[in-house]
């Protein structure tokens, strides 16, 4: 068991332990810290901004099973390609499924928070870690894994994430659904996207590999959809009790719970 470590509140990292010293914007998440982060009261790091994109641990854990389910048999190696805390590389560690697990992070602070994270959870050995732009390290260091699966949860920014009741992918900063498809692509199709719950599910269709379906699965915690992922490539799901289909609107927006087929 890691012992408990002081943050280095110097380079922006903190553990709050107490309310009053969480700063107003952060204090509706760290309410839900032991969501977030089962094991978050043995000395869990995060940066302020950290908390914004954090996939909590329930829903990680259910990404992270129907990735393992989900992806062709032979591929042995995941790449989480903006990792964050550590929420979902973590999840994909833990799970026993992958050979290798890569996790690439551009923010120094954050990084050291995911390798801090990952050692409470007693998997820290088992990530190999990238500090850097994901779109450089994959063209430099793993553009020849061809038995990897990418894993993504962009930043979600950009016009209209919060007001739109449908978010346009082609307007999603910094970095676009093209941008990302497209570079990802060069390394594997089998890639999986962590994307807002509204996304325009139109947008996606015309990365749909020939004679396939292409898997969305909402993910809900405390009976509200927190997110979709899409699953691009050759992704197989069984069917299970929890499947149905999505009804879309007219203007594209999911609505509906599980895991559902696109063509
Ligand atoms: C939504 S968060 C990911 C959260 C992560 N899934 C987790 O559970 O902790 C997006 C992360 O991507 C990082 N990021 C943004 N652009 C990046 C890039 N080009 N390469 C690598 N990381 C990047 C950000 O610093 C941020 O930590």
């Amino acid at each position: 068991m890691a012992p408990m470590t002081d943050p280095p509140a110097d380079e922006g990292i903190f553990h709050y332990q107490y309310g009053d010293d969480v700063p107003a914007e952060v204090q509706k998440y760290w309410a839900q810290r032991d969501t977030i982060f089962s094991e978050y009261s043995r000395g869990i790091w995060m940066t302020n901004d950290a908390w914004f994109g954090i996939t909590p641990e329930p829903v990680a854990n259910a990404i992270s099973e129907h990735v393992s389910d989900g992806a062709p048999k032979e591929k042995k190696i995941i790449i989480d390609a903006f990792a964050g805390a550590g929420g979902n590389a973590i999840a994909f560690a833990l799970s026993g499924r992958w050979e290798q697990v890569f996790a690439i992070e551009k923010d120094p602070a954050v990084l050291k928070c995911a390798k801090h994270n990952a050692e409470i959870y007693g998997v820290e050995k088992k990530i190999w870690w990238y500090e850097g732009d994901c779109f450089e390290v994959l063209r430099t260091h793993l553009a020849r894994t061809k038995d990897a699966i990418i894993y993504a949860s962009p930043p979600w920014g950009g016009p209209g994430y919060r007001e739109d009741n449908v978010f346009n992918l082609k307007t999603m900063e910094p970095y676009n659904l093209d941008t990302i498809y497209t570079a990802f692509a060069k390394v594997t199709k089998d890639i999986v996207l962590y994307l807002p719950r509204t996304s325009n599910l139109n947008q996606l269709v015309k990365y749909t590999t020939e004679g396939k379906k292409l898997e969305v699965a909402h993910y809900c915690l405390k009976g509200a959809s927190k997110a979709i992922c899409v699953y691009f490539g050759d992704f197989t799901f069984g069917p299970k009790d929890d499947d149905e289909t999505i009804d879309e609107t007219a203007d594209g927006a999911a609505e509906g719970n599980g895991v559902s087929h696109l063509e």
